[in-house]
């Protein structure tokens, strides 16, 4: 039975003491990695998808999406202490609720990490085009060459977004010739996207532009907007819940952590709570300075953000400022304020700094994908690593491009809202892994305990299909289409080639070891 093959966790608590990694890191050097992998796109961009769902009510959005992810950061601490190996929320189903799920997961992360770096290679297009080319050029990047095209949700014109593929198979060059980002690196990124939003915030929040008219109507699209449309304060949670979407990152840094207990819930709540007031301010400062009330379409329904009605709108010259219009948010709501010269700087920062993100999540794809391979579950050609480089170089290569081609050819909102379809399975599961290997397994040792365990396990899964029921409609089928032909490779290639059903649970920590124990914006070396 494919539900009974898992993976015990003696071996692979076995295999992870013999990697026994050196336990070095505090909670601020988490904070700061945390923080390093949450701030990207979502706030950076996707500020105009969010506005266009739920108007002011951006605002109560980051509450709610940012609540969801504390509770489910929660069970993340208490799992990555526990089974401080590779592979995430994959290895955590494996050996909890056994291979299939653990297949499930691991295919559903596909979508959390390698569409989100497609997401977030659009939004670093938006600001590439808009900043450099065109604020510091005077460069006018033909529509055909700077975004997808219509019919997929792109802007009129538009055929093929080149900055946003050329910037992903840059970063997967990056990683294939062996590139890590070093803690230093990861330090002073962050302290340039923190300063640039802490710019935005006092600059915004002082204006003399700034008017709290401009709140009102709050919610113009209501609270819930309804089933699978996509707006409404909750339609705007489910989709600026990328935002916050790579601090599981952190979870994967527990093993060299030291006093885990206290510092791994520090470093993930901690890292989500500073980057939520940040979003929250953000948001005040944008709308209260330029507005940010939805464009509406028939029947006082916002249009859906990302949408080919949106779009044709957007080319009208009365929406030509509109917030919601906005490719490179920030920026913008600076520019129209008179700070123009610091807009270009947000863009600078921005720029400068979203390419780690997507470095990190191509990382952390690669690595699920290695061990899922050395699991037998995908084939081990995969997994092999290049003699020099130490790196497993075919699986990057193969990510990179399937990340480059959703770069290329679709809008930032569609990838966001399908990343978050995948990430929000994967947290539910995580939650439910916590609550099973309690009953399970209750007597071990856990170096941090989810207080309130019973309230807060199923509080995750509730908040994640919550959110997940808010997605517009499209996104959320892609879940399902997307598990489905997972399980289609599972049942005629993976369930017969698995190394479990063939026997050998070992656990392939040491491979793993080979390629690098070292997390991208955590290792001390490195190129900085
Ligand atoms: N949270 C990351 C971002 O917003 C993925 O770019």
């Amino acid at each position: 039975m494919i539900f009974d093959r898992i993976k015990p966790l003696s071996a692979i608590l076995a295999a992870a003491e013999k990697k026994s990694l050196h336990r070095s890191l505090g909670a601020f050097q988490l904070m700061l990695f945390g923080i390093g992998c949450i701030i990207g796109t979502g706030i950076f961009v996707l500020t105009s998808a969010g506005a266009q769902k739920a108007g002011p009510g951006l605002m109560l959005a980051f509450v709610i999406a940012g609540a969801v992810c504390v509770v489910a950061a929660l069970c993340y601490a208490e799992i990555a202490s526990m089974i401080p190996v590779a592979g995430s929320a994959y290895t955590y189903t494996y050996a909890t609720m056994g291979e299939f799920l653990a297949w499930t997961v691991g295919w559903a992360l596909v979508l959390e990490y390698a569409i989100a770096a497609s997401a977030v290679s659009v939004g670093w297009s938006g600001y590439f085009t808009g900043t450099i080319l065109q604020d510091t050029f005077g460069i006018v990047m033909p529509a055909w060459l700077s975004a997808g095209p219509l019919a997929l949700g792109g802007a009129p014109g538009g055929l093929i977004n080149l900055p946003a593929m050329i910037i992903a198979l840059l970063v997967t060059w990056l990683l294939m010739i062996g590139t890590s980002e070093s803690a230093k690196v990861n330090a002073v990124l962050v302290l340039i996207k923190v300063t640039a939003l802490t710019a935005f915030i006092a600059i915004t929040l002082t204006s003399s532009e700034f008017d709290t008219a401009r709140f009102n109507p709050f919610l113009p699209a209501g609270f819930f907007g309804g089933w699978g449309s996509g707006v409404g304060a909750v339609g705007a949670a489910a989709t600026i819940f990328f935002a916050y979407v790579g601090f599981d990152a952190v979870s994967t840094a527990a093993e060299e952590t030291k006093n885990p207990q206290r510092n791994v819930p520090i470093g993930l709540i901690g890292s989500l709570m500073f980057c939520t007031l940040f979003y929250i301010l953000v948001a005040a400062g944008a709308i209260g300075t330029i507005g940010g009330q939805p464009i509406m379409g028939p029947g006082g329904v916002p249009f859906p953000a990302g949408s080919e009605e949106l779009a044709r709108q957007c080319a009208m010259p009365q929406f030509a400022d509109a917030l919601v219009c906005s490719n490179e948010a920030l920026a913008h709501v600076l520019r129209e304020i008179g700070f123009g010269a610091v807009g270009n700087m947000l863009g600078y920062a921005a720029i400068l700094a979203l390419p780690s993100v997507i470095l990190v999540l191509l990382y952390a794809q690669t690595r699920v994908f290695f061990v899922m391979s050395r699991d037998g579950l995908i084939p081990d050609g995969l997994s092999k690593v290049h003699p020099r480089w130490k790196t497993p170089y075919v699986v990057t290569a193969i990510t990179g491009l399937v990340v480059a081609i959703g770069a290329a050819f679709f809008p930032v909102g569609q990838l966001a809202d399908i990343a978050n379809a995948g990430t929000l399975y994967a947290f539910g599961m995580v939650a439910v892994a916590v609550m099973v290997l309690r009953k399970t397994d209750g007597a071990r040792v856990r170096a941090f305990r989810v207080p309130g365990l019973a309230i807060i396990g199923p509080l995750t899964v509730l908040g994640c299909l919550f959110l997940f029921v808010n997605l517009p409609a499209g996104a959320m089928l892609m879940l399902p289409i997307w598990t489905g032909i997972g399980c289609v490779i599972y049942l005629f290639y993976s369930r017969s080639r698995s190394h479990m059903a063939l026997g050998n649970v070992e656990v392939h920590e040491p491979e793993l070891a080979e390629i690098g124990p070292d997390i991208p914006g955590l290792s001390n070396k490195g190129n900085d």
